[in-house]
C-alpha cells in the first residue's frame, strides 16, 4: 500500500471500498459505491447473506435483486466472510448493529468485534469510517485503541495547527441517515455528516463520501458527528412521545388528535408534525437515545427528556391493549377468550422490518390477557423466535371478508398501504385503529375505535 498517500487520494476513481455489515445500512451503501464506479467488497459474518449476495439475490424487500445482479456481473460488487481481504482495499466502512443489551445498556460487541477483525489486516494509507449509530466517544475510545494494536497510528487532533498531522491510517465517523423504503430521499440525496479524528482523516472521509452523496457536511470531530446523529434521533423520539401523550389526553377530552395535528401543520414556520401510534419501533429511535443517556451518567448527568420520552413511548402498547379491552367491553366481551386479529407486525408501514415493533409487545400483552390471537402482514408470511418474543409457528392468516368477520376485534397496528381499509371496516365487527388508517373510510364509522 502506498505510504505517501494523501487524503485527496479518496477523490480518485475505482477505489476499493469495504463495507462491513451488509444489512439495511451497509447493503444500500455498498450498491451506491458500486453505482459510482468503485469496486466494493461486502463483508458479513453471516455466510447465508454472503452466498445470497454473490448469487445476485436480495434479502431486503426494498432492494431489488436486479441491482445486486448488475453489480455482481460487472464485478463492481462481491461479498465475503474473509476479513483477510481487507488488506487489499482502500476504505473500510463499518455498518454493524448497535443494539441495547438485556439491561437496556449499549451493546458495543459488534463494533468491538469488527475492530478486532480489522486490525490484523490494517494497512498504511487505509481509511476507516464508523457509520453505526453510537454515543459520542466510541470512535476515539473503543475503535481507535483496537486499530492501533496493529502498530499503526492515527493521532487525535483538532484545529488548524493539526492540518498536516501525520497519520499511518485515517479514522472518521459518519452517521448513516438511511430511511429504509423512503422513495423520496434515497442515499445519494441525503447530506452526510463527516467528522475525522484529525483534519486529514476528516478530509479523506469527505473526499470519499463526496463521490456518492449530493452534499457532505464536515464537522470538527468524530464526537460531534456521533452526537449529531443522536440529536436527530432523540429529537424524533421526544416529539413522538409528546404527541403520544397528547393523543391520550385528546382521547379523554374527545378531541381528534389527527385533526389537531393537521390544523397545527398549516403554520408555515416553527412547527413540524409528528404522529402518534402504538409505540416506537425500528432499530433506531427506540434504541439510540439510550446510548446517550447511558454515556451521560459518566458525566453525572441525567438526560431527563430521553428517559421521560422512553417512559411514554414504552407505555403505548399498554395503552392500546387497554383500549382494545374497553372496546370489547362495550360489545359485552372480555379480552380473555376473544378472537383478535392484528394487522401489521412490521414496525412501520410498507417495510419488512419488525425490529422493536410495538405490535410484538401488543400481541404478547393480548396473549397474556387470554385473547385468541391471529395476525396478518403481507411482509411476514410467518413469524419466528425472537430475542424477547416467541411467535414460532405463527403464520399470517389470509384476509377475506369472511375471515375478517369471524374476529371479535380487528386491530390496525401497522397501516400498510396495501390494506383495503373500507373492505376491512365493512367486514369486521369492531376495528381498533392505532394509526388513523381508516380516516378516509366513510361507511360504518360506528365500528371504528381510534386509540
Ligand atoms: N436500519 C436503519 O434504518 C438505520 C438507519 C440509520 C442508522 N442505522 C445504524 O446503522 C447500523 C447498522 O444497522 P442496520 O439496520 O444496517 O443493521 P442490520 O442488522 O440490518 O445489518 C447489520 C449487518 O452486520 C452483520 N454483522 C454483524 N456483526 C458483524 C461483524 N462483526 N462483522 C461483519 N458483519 C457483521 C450482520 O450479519 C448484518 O448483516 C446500526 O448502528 C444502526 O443503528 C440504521
Amino acid at each position: 500500500m502506498a505510504i505517501d498517500r494523501k487524503p485527496e487520494f479518496f477523490k480518485g476513481a475505482q477505489l476499493k471500498v469495504a463495507i462491513i455489515g451488509c444489512g439495511y445500512v451497509g447493503l444500500p451503501l455498498a450498491l451506491r459505491f458500486a453505482e459510482a464506479g468503485h469496486k466494493v467488497t461486502g463483508f458479513d459474518t453471516d455466510p447465508k447473506k454472503v452466498t445470497m449476495l454473490n448469487g445476485g439475490k436480495s434479502y431486503i424487500e426494498h432492494i431489488p435483486r436486479n441491482k445486486i445482479q448488475q453489480f455482481v456481473h460487472s464485478r463492481h460488487f462481491s461479498a465475503t466472510t474473509d476479513f483477510a481481504e481487507l488488506k487489499e482495499l482502500d476504505a473500510i466502512l463499518i455498518c454493524v448493529p448497535t443494539p441495547l443489551d438485556e439491561r437496556r445498556e449499549p451493546d458495543l460487541t459488534y463494533i468491538q468485534q469488527t475492530a478486532l477483525s480489522i486490525y490484523p489486516h490494517l494497512q498504511k494509507g487505509q481509511l476507516v469510517v464508523l457509520e453505526s449509530t453510537t454515543y459520542p466517544g466510541t470512535t476515539e475510545e473503543l475503535v481507535l485503541p483496537i486499530l492501533e494494536k496493529s502498530g499503526l497510528h492515527c493521532p487525535i487532533a483538532a484545529g488548524p495547527e493539526s492540518e498536516s498531522v501525520v497519520c499511518d491510517f485515517w479514522l472518521a465517523f459518519s452517521p448513516e441517515r438511511e430511511d429504509p423504503g423512503n422513495k423520496q430521499f434515497g442515499l445519494a440525496l441525503i447530506p452526510k455528516v463527516v467528522g475525522g479524528l484529525n483534519p486529514p482523516s476528516g478530509r479523506a472521509a469527505q473526499a470519499l463520501y463526496a463521490q456518492v452523496v449530493a452534499r457532505v457536511i464536515p464537522v470538527s470531530s468524530t464526537r460531534t458527528a456521533e452526537m449529531a446523529k443522536l440529536l436527530e434521533n432523540i429529537f424524533r423520539c421526544v416529539n413522538i412521545a409528546l404527541v403520544n401523550e397528547l393523543k391520550q389526553l385528546c382521547l379523554r377530552m374527545n378531541i381528534d388528535i389527527w385533526e389537531v395535528i393537521d390544523a397545527a401543520s398549516t403554520k408555515p414556520f416553527g412547527f413540524m408534525p409528528f404522529y402518534p401510534g402504538p409505540g416506537l419501533g425500528g432499530h433506531c429511535i427506540p434504541v439510540d437515545p439510550f446510548y446517550l443517556s447511558w454515556k451521560a451518567r459518566e458525566y453525572d448527568f441525567s438526560a431527563r427528556f430521553i428517559e421521560l420520552a422512553g417512559e411514554v413511548n414504552t407505555g403505548m402498547p399498554y395503552h392500546v391493549v387497554d383500549a382494545i379491552a374497553r372496546a370489547l367491553n362495550d360489545h359485552k366481551k372480555s379480552t380473555k377468550g376473544s378472537k383478535i386479529l392484528v394487522l401489521g407486525v412490521a414496525y412501520k408501514k410498507d417495510v419488512d422490518d419488525l425490529r422493536e415493533s410495538p405490535t410484538l409487545k401488543i400481541m404478547q400483552l393480548l396473549k397474556e390477557r387470554g385473547a385468541m390471537l391471529d395476525y396478518n402482514d403481507p411482509y411476514f408470511p410467518q413469524l419466528h423466535k425472537m430475542r424477547h418474543y416467541n411467535y414460532e409457528n405463527m403464520k399470517s392468516v389470509p384476509l377475506t371478508p369472511h375471515s375478517l368477520g369471524s374476529y371479535d376485534a380487528v386491530v390496525i397496528a401497522t397501516d400498510h398501504s396495501s390494506y383495503d381499509y373500507p373492505t376491512i371496516v365493512d367486514a369486521a365487527k369492531l376495528v381498533i385503529d392505532t394509526r388513523n388508517a381508516t380516516r378516509r373510510v366513510i361507511r360504518h364509522r360506528e365500528k371504528i375505535v381510534l386509540c
